[in-house]
């Protein structure tokens, strides 16, 4: 059944207007070439200073090999969630115990003090409450925002992300910090082993199970990835050589762009996220993909469409008005029903105040979830196989986690395909779900580390 002139034409108006969105293989492969030149930037000694992405050496070396055992700590900071784990590692199993805390945003906007603190206290409580605060444990901290490492143990905040902002902290080493904190406190004791990135955590995860595994990448609230990359190219390394003659690096891709590198396919969307954000200016590659504002970007298009007249006969809503109020879930939600089934997305018009849509205006909103998705899972891809191009190895695994790639339906799929097409034609590659990959993550490099 065709549509009536009316509809067909609203439908020819939208696809035009979201077709910005729309990313071609030209353009990927531009912006890989443009990602390997920064990435070759952040690794050489001369141009790291001024590199924007900035490719931090994590010091660590080597991968597990599922002998590591023991009882360790770790904290994982920078999603949505604070949490505390309690893992014990024994011949290829683990055992894991873990709680949730919540950051309040006045933290999170507060002082470096009061994260700390807050950070100490949940540590603590959790300690007694496992009955372990008598134990001097070795704790791994998965501290997810770009640090500029100076061992294992030592790292300089550079910038806080993902809504983030804590004052007194950037340029200190969030270890001392946490050691000063947990000092005022006097009631527990720790071995700080390790502090490493969300990304070097879920590498680390899946490369205990898969010996393939030479790339982590988050989409989650936020986007980064690390891969494995020869000591002689990571021209900033200055550790001993354990033997492996490889050293993680933690590109800190979501920076990407900062510089204008992204300006040939960022939108009036992307400007529009990117000016109201807290951060300004910084990590734009991040904007374009990672789930803190893939909603944001998907409600900024149907704000257009429907002022425009395109949507809803032209009748919005206040919240759909409303910045921040269209979930990036619910683009998974939306995209998460067969096409022609649109339950999920009159549930959530509805929850927006729009009771009036038509048949076609759900048709019209899946499009442009799709579109933002695409473009997100599109990015994504083009970054990976810049990676994968980057290894000498004939098959690579990917380990990945993060709430965007875990609950999307279709971005493994989406990346799957684009992979395929971007990659260099001999490389073989997998992508693994990671399952909790910076809890267990931290568990295994403080493991890895205290086996030496
Ligand atoms: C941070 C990275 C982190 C990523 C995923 C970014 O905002 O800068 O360090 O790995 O989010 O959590």
């Amino acid at each position: 059944m065709g549509l009536k002139w009316p509809e067909n034409l609203a439908l020819y108006k939208i696809q035009d207007r979201c077709k910005e969105l729309i990313l071609g293989d030209d353009q990927l492969k531009e912006v890989m070439k443009r990602l390997t030149d920064d990435i070759n930037k952040g690794l050489g000694k001369k141009t790291h200073a001024d590199a924007i992405v900035k490719c931090f050496v994590t010091y660590v070396q080597d991968l597990p090999n599922g002998t590591e055992k023991g009882k360790f700590l770790a904290l994982d900071l920078g999603g949505t969630n604070f949490r505390v784990l309690l893992i014990e590692l024994g011949d290829n199993h683990f055992e894991m115990k873990s709680k949730i805390f919540a950051i309040p945003q006045h933290i999170m906007l507060g002082s470096g003090e009061q994260l700390f603190d807050h950070i100490a206290d949940c540590l603590a409580k959790f300690m007694k409450e496992e009955k372990v605060q008598k134990e001097k444990l070795p704790l791994g901290f998965t501290f997810s925002f770009p640090l500029q490492q100076l061992g294992l143990t030592r790292g300089m905040l550079e910038r806080w992300t993902k809504g983030f902002n804590c004052s007194g902290v950037i340029g200190q080493d969030v270890v001392q910090l946490l050691k000063d904190a947990i000092a005022r406190r006097g009631d527990i004791q720790i071995t700080v082993c390790a502090i490493l990135n969300d990304t070097t955590g879920t590498l680390m995860s899946c490369a205990w199970k898969n010996h393939d595994c030479k790339i982590g990448l988050i989409v989650g609230t936020g986007t980064n990835a690390c891969y494995v990359e020869k000591q002689k190219n990571a021209e900033l390394f200055d550790g001993q050589d354990n033997g492996s003659g490889k050293v993680l690096i933690n590109t800190e891709w979501g920076a990407f762009g900062d510089d204008g590198q992204l300006d040939f396919v960022r939108t009036e969307y992307d400007r529009d996220i990117d000016e109201h954000s807290i951060n300004p200016g910084k990590q734009l590659h991040e904007k374009m993909i990672s789930g803190m504002y893939m909603g944001e970007l998907a409600r900024l298009v149907l704000q257009k469409l429907t002022k425009e007249g395109l949507l809803f006969n032209g009748k919005g809503s206040d919240p759909l008005f409303t910045r921040q109020r269209f979930y990036t879930k619910y683009v998974s939600e939306i995209e998460n029903e067969p096409h022609g089934t649109y339950n999920n997305c009159r549930q959530i018009l509805e929850e927006l105040g729009i009771k009036h849509a038509s048949e076609q205006d759900c048709v019209n909103v899946r499009y442009v979830c799709e579109c933002v998705s695409r473009r997100a899972a599109h990015l994504v891809s083009a970054g990976i196989a810049c990676l994968l191009n980057k290894m000498d190895d004939p098959t690579v695994t990917v380990g990945i986690d993060g709430s965007v790639y875990r609950y999307h339906p279709h971005f493994h799929n989406l990346m799957v395909a684009k992979i395929s097409n971007l990659v260099n034609k001999h490389i073989k590659f997998n992508l693994m779900l990671s399952d909790d990959g910076s809890g267990r993550g931290a568990a295994l490099v403080a493991a890895v580390a205290s086996r030496k």
